[in-house]
């Protein structure tokens, strides 16, 4: 047919297959092919019924995102749909991997489904700020129902072969390994039994019940915290209130339409950046794709504390042993009853079993010796953040570790060079930063030090990936990309409330921009204290100064920037925003209200500031690492694509202008690039 589709037939069925590796998205190749194959196929008399299956590693999945910013070539895949749907031979796909977005599509418009078990099918279009735009919205609800087709769509999330099955997605489960063969089966029986043939547009055993006004309202109440600054929550219920109000054609037109204002959008355009960009990260230039890693089949983890309890459970979640050290016998006995309390909250919330807990626990060994440590093969140190203190650590494993083992530092600003300077092997040091929770927060920077190996490099990267993280690279400064982004926000938001907004005002600004919270609320969160005070040398010169002073050291004392009730919910507090009114009173600014934008420019811009300097000094690879690790780290909001895509998005001249305003000095690498109309998110060290 053409070079990523055949079509065979054998006795009476025909076979489209389409080869386009890695993942047989809908390029135009693709949708030609399939076009193409489907008309001739129903053109030949020879012909009884139609398969449509995949080779390689998974069924369609999806559309082919790299696209959406071009030109159409090719056959719209609408058109595609409309022959494969026009069939009047039974129609069969046959999904192994993953059947998702535009290949889900696909599927939906042949009479029949048949799948592995293995496989998983779903519409997670939303991730990219679209809607399913292939008649998605449409034919899932008539098949599956409306509550389980808003779950879908709106949560993005693939489903199982069986729960597709139980839902009527898909018709029939088959046997790994037979999938062709079931699926040929099933279409010749199909054939031979004169099966009526309808569509799935005309379909309508889903729309039977729970479409009333009352399931759409209740939907958009339950989430609608979570689709704060997102567009496509919102059009996906739209779309399929259209399927259930509108005749299909009609339904399927708003739902075009639908798709049309998000393609377009800013947030589209950042998620969809974001989808790249995470993939991105692995891709390391100057080491070769091929370099061999070190086994990783065993892991240490010195400290027993929050982080270094969060960093074991990561590996003990993928079955691998951990030997846990700590000092003192009761500091590890609370950090092993941790580990087992925060597994015992998953078991109770029925995401885990009883089973899988204890399995797990069987894999944790603590232990006070760090000479348990010598046959692991990848230790990470996690203790209290002091200098001397990890390297008389690491001066400690250089003789108990195998040769070969990496060493790694949890470390989040200090000098892993120095650190590894504290042993005979520095080319298998690294720092392995994780974010608290450590068990849950997705990022991980790799942090590689001047004499790290290339090998040990790539290992840590592909560990971070194998425990399910994103692993970004990071050469050694001061608080690696993520915490050193974020420094300028905090001290620009300190800065700022001496000239008239309060702190909730500004916690708001940054919650309306999407932001999980604000800063003044995560000082509150973390403690006032532990950000650098000290009782002994605090000279009441700063609003933090004050507060801690005065007991205020955030939500463990009841109160901080904001008061606490017992539940630890924050009103504003009259002591503390008095505190701030006599630093503004002092202050010699001129006070002023600002707007949000005013606040948000006011905090941000310095943070894109700080990303051009990162980049100068060559700390981050590329540009769009850094927008990945701060989504991931800090909660930047993803439909902003991270801030330095955003910078592109407000103008590189805005954020130059705004950063002089407020007395920042803007860095050379911006200013370069904003002189020559480059685009600061495309910006790769060479
Ligand atoms: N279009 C273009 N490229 C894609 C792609 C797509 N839909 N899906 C994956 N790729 C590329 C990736 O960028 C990656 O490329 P590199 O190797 O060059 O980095 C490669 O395929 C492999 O992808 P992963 O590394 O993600 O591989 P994986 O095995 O971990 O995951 C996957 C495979 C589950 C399919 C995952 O890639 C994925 O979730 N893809 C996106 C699926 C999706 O969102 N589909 C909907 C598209 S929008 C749509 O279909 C709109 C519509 O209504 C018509």
């Amino acid at each position: 047919m053409n070079a990523v589709t055949t079509l065979t037939v054998e006795d009476g069925v025909a076979v489209v297959t389409i080869d386009s590796p890695p993942v047989n998205a809908l390029s135009a190749p693709v949708r030609e092919g399939l076009k193409a194959a489907f008309a001739q196929a129903e053109g030949d008399d020879a012909v009884r019924a139609i398969v449509l299956a995949c080779a390689g590693r998974t069924f369609i999945a999806g559309a082919d995102i790299r696209e959406f910013d071009s030109e159409l070539v090719g056959p719209h895949l609408h058109d595609v749909q409309a022959v494969i749907e026009a069939s009047t031979k039974p129609t069969v796909a046959a999904i192994h991997g993953t059947a998702l977005g535009g290949g889900l599509e696909v599927a939906l418009c042949c009479h029949f489904r048949v799948a592995v078990p293995s496989a998983r099918v779903g519409l997670p279009e939303v991730a990219l700020g679209l809607l399913p735009g292939a008649g998605g919205t449409q034919r899932l609800p008539r098949l599956a129902g409306v509550p389980a087709a808003l779950d879908m769509m709106v949560g993005g999330r693939p489903i199982r072969a069986d729960k597709a099955c139980e839902l009527g997605i898909i018709d029939k489960i088959v046997p790994e390994g037979e999938l062709l063969a079931e699926a040929v089966s099933y279409a010749r029986k199909a054939a031979d039994a004169g099966t009526k043939l309808v569509r799935v547009r005309d379909r309508s055993e889903g729309l039977a019940q729970d479409t009333g006004p009352e399931v759409f309202a209740e939907f958009r109440k339950k989430h609608a915290r979570a689709f704060h600054g997102f567009k496509a929550p919102a059009n996906i219920v739209k779309a399929v209130e259209a399927a259930v109000a509108l005749p299909f054609d009609e339904g399927f037109k708003r739902e075009g339409e639908l798709f049309e204002e998000l393609v377009h959008s800013n947030e589209s355009k950042a998620q969809r950046y974001q989808f790249f960009a995470e993939r991105e990260t692995a891709k390391i230039p100057d080491i070769p794709k091929d370099m061999p890693h070190i086994p990783v089949k065993s892991v240490g983890v010195i400290g027993a504390g929050t982080m270094g309890g969060g960093i074991a459970m990561n590996f003990l979640n993928i079955g691998l042993p951990v030997t846990i050290v700590e000092a003192k016998q009761e500091v590890l006995d609370r950090g092993v009853a941790t580990i087992r309390k925060n597994y015992q909250i998953t078991v109770d919330k029925g995401r885990m079993t009883a089973e899988q807990l204890d399995e797990r626990m069987g894999l944790l060994k603590p232990s006070l010796a760090m000479d348990d440590l010598a046959q692991v093969d990848l230790i990470i140190e996690a203790v209290f953040e002091k200098l001397e203190l990890k390297q008389e650590i690491f001066g400690k494993l250089d003789g108990i570790a195998r040769p070969d083992a990496i060493l790694a530092s949890n470390t989040s600003f200090l000098d892993v060079d120095a650190i590894a300077a504290a042993t005979q092997r520095p080319e298998t040091v690294v720092g392995m930063h994780f974010f608290s929770p450590a068990n849950v927060m997705k990022l991980l920077e790799v942090v590689r030090g001047e004499k790290s190996s290339d090998s040990v490099v790539a290992t840590a990267m592909a560990v971070g990936r194998r425990i399910g993280k994103v692993a970004v690279l990071s050469r050694v400064c001061d608080g690696f990309i993520a915490n050193r982004m974020m420094a300028p926000r905090m001290e620009a938001a300190q800065a700022l409330i001496l000239e008239g907004p309060m702190p909730s005002q500004v916690d708001k600004a940054m919650v309306a921009y999407g932001f999980p919270m604000g800063p003044f609320a995560m000082l509150d969160l973390v403690g006032l204290d532990v950000i650098g005070w000290d009782a002994a040398t605090s000279s009441s010169s700063t609003v933090t100064e004050v507060l801690c002073e005065m007991g205020r050291w955030g939500q463990k004392k009841s109160g901080g920037f904001y008061d606490y009730d017992e539940k630890r919910r924050p009103s504003p507090s009259p002591v503390a925003d008095q505190v701030v009114r006599d630093f503004q009173a002092k202050s010699g600014k001129q006070h002023r209200e600002f707007s949000e934008r005013e606040i948000v420019e006011r905090l941000l811009f310095p943070v894109v500031n700080e990303g051009a300097k990162l980049l100068d000094e060559g700390i981050a690879i590329r540009a769009s690492d850094v927008d990945v690790a701060l989504v991931y780290g800090y909660g930047w909001p993803v439909f902003t694509g991270g801030p330095l895509f955003w910078a592109d998005i407000v103008g590189l001249d805005r954020v130059i202008a705004g950063l002089e305003a407020a007395g920042h000095e803007p860095a050379p690498l911006l200013e370069r690039i904003a002189a020559d109309g480059r685009k600061l998110h495309q910006y790769q060290v060479a």
